[in-house]
């Protein structure tokens, strides 16, 4: 048995889609265990690509049973969505996608409340994704929050959904002046995506841990990044979940000491889409650079990703939360055009300098990067079709991320493709 965690490091979109999908063939199973569908995990094979949301990254792989687990809020009319589009390219999922009845549910009202609660934030919005996460896990930590078990139970679930409504509508037509929200409508949508979700609905915690006595392979699938953690991120310009290693054992049930690997997405670079501290942020012609070569536009919003240099410091930080001990660069192809590739290695905070990520909002707003500057190698990566083909420069780079954070990179990625990767020796 082996247990993977396969965390962002960073602000998310570090590309776990990706890394999942390529490593989802020698997995038994892959589970989701946090966020929602403000995720946007893109695949890309056979010239096609796939954005997924919800469906965990390795659904592309037939022999591989995809759970989405108690730690995610559910919207079943995005998940049904994605089934559709995922059948639609001849793929079965019949047995293979599992759905746990204790994850929560996105409800409609959920994504008026998130909407209207940034409108009212103004300039100090969050620039949440609006696809309700937030308020459904408001509702989730309340106490009141509908789960995906009660979708099978009509009268609960009217009563829930009734009682959550009054409460919505209130702070809706009161705080917001906005009009009121009727419950007929989607009361009837929720019973109809309950009728279609049905088969895929189960104990996911049992099937777990049948599987873990079994000795199965698990991939576990994190959302966002360590840096929109709530507890350790830029809060509150964070997500509402916990997509670090601790949420992937809460998410899934899964106990820590049943974790063997952690492995760190981050980019060769740095983005960041939404609002909050960004300390390495380019806002000049670099960083529009950056997001050209990148293509960083968010996958679920079409925003533009904000884009700087690698952030060691933020890096290291996410490695000690997260318990990391392998390391995935993804991107490197990114920085293939560069003169100079710089790489963030300290902070000066008020005038003394430090490698220790602070908490403090006020110390994070007032950080000025320290770089340290690598030459360019200016040729292409793409082609490479093993680390050692790297140019001895590029190598240097990748070297000095892994003696900064003292961990081995096990995978290099050079492109979108499946193939556009390069792995460091046996996983
Ligand atoms: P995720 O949310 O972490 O799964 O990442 P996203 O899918 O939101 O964003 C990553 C983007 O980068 C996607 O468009 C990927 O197709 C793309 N991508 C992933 N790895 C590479 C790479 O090595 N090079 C390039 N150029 N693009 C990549
Ligand atoms: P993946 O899984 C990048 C950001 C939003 C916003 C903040 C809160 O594709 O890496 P939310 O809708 O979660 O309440 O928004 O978090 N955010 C992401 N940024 N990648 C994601 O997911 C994100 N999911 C949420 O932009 O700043
Ligand atoms: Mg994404």
């Amino acid at each position: 048995m082996s247990v993977r965690v396969i965390i962002g490091a960073q602000w998310g979109d570090e590309g776990k889609g990706k890394v999942v999908d390529l490593l989802s063939d020698q997995a038994d199973y892959v589970v989701r265990y946090q966020g929602g569908a403000n995720a946007g995990h893109t695949l890309n094979f056979d010239g096609q690509t796939h954005i997924l949301h919800l469906i965990p990254s390795g659904i592309f792989h037939i022999n591989t049973t995809c759970i989405i687990g108690n730690g995610v809020v559910v919207d079943p009319l995005t998940l049904l969505e994605e089934i559709e589009l995922v059948k639609s390219n001849n793929v079965d999922i019949d047995g293979r996608l599992l759905v746990s009845e204790t994850a929560h549910v996105i409800l409609p009202y959920h994504k008026s409340l998130d909407k209207a609660d940034e409108h009212a934030l103004g300039q100090q919005k969050i620039g949440t994704t609006g696809r309700g996460i937030g308020p459904a896990y408001v509702h989730k930590i309340s106490r009141v929050g509908v789960r995906i078990m009660d979708l099978l139970e009509p009268e609960l679930l009217r009563k829930k959904m009734e009682i959550n409504l009054a409460e919505v509508n209130a702070r809706l037509t009161e705080n917001y002046k906005a009009a009121p929200l009727e419950l007929e409508g989607m009361y009837r949508q929720m019973l109809d995506a309950a009728e279609q979700l049905k088969p895929y609905i189960c104990n996911t915690t049992n099937r777990i841990h049948k599987a873990l006595a079994a000795g199965r392979e698990f991939l576990l699938e994190g959302a966002q990044g360590t840096l929109l953690d709530i507890d350790h991120g830029t809060y509150p310009y964070v997500t509402s979940s916990s997509p670090t290693t601790g949420g992937a054992c809460t998410g899934t049930g899964i106990p820590p000491t049943a974790i063997e690997h952690v492995m760190g997405i981050t980019k060769a670079y740095c983005t960041r889409v939404g609002n909050g501290p960004f300390p390495t942020e380019l806002t000049g012609k670099t960083g529009d650079e950056l997001r050209d070569a990148g293509h960083e536009f968010g996958s679920t919003t079409g925003r533009p990703r904000r884009c700087g240099w690698l952030d060691l410091v933020a890096l290291k930080y996410a490695a000690k939360i997260n318990g990391i001990n392998e390391l995935v660069v993804t991107k490197l192809d990114v920085l293939d055009q560069f003169d100079t590739v710089k790489a963030c290695t300290s902070y000066r905070i008020n005038g003394t300098e430090t490698t220790d990520f602070p908490l403090r909002s006020r110390e994070i707003d007032s950080i000025e990067p320290v770089y340290r500057e690598f030459k360019g190698w200016k040729s292409s990566t793409r082609d490479a079709t093993s680390y050692d083909e790297l140019p001895l420069v590029t190598r240097e780079y990748l070297e000095a991320v892994a003696d900064y954070l003292d961990i081995a990179i096990r995978i290099v990625s050079t492109g979108p493709g499946r193939n556009e990767t390069l792995i460091i020796g046996d996983l």
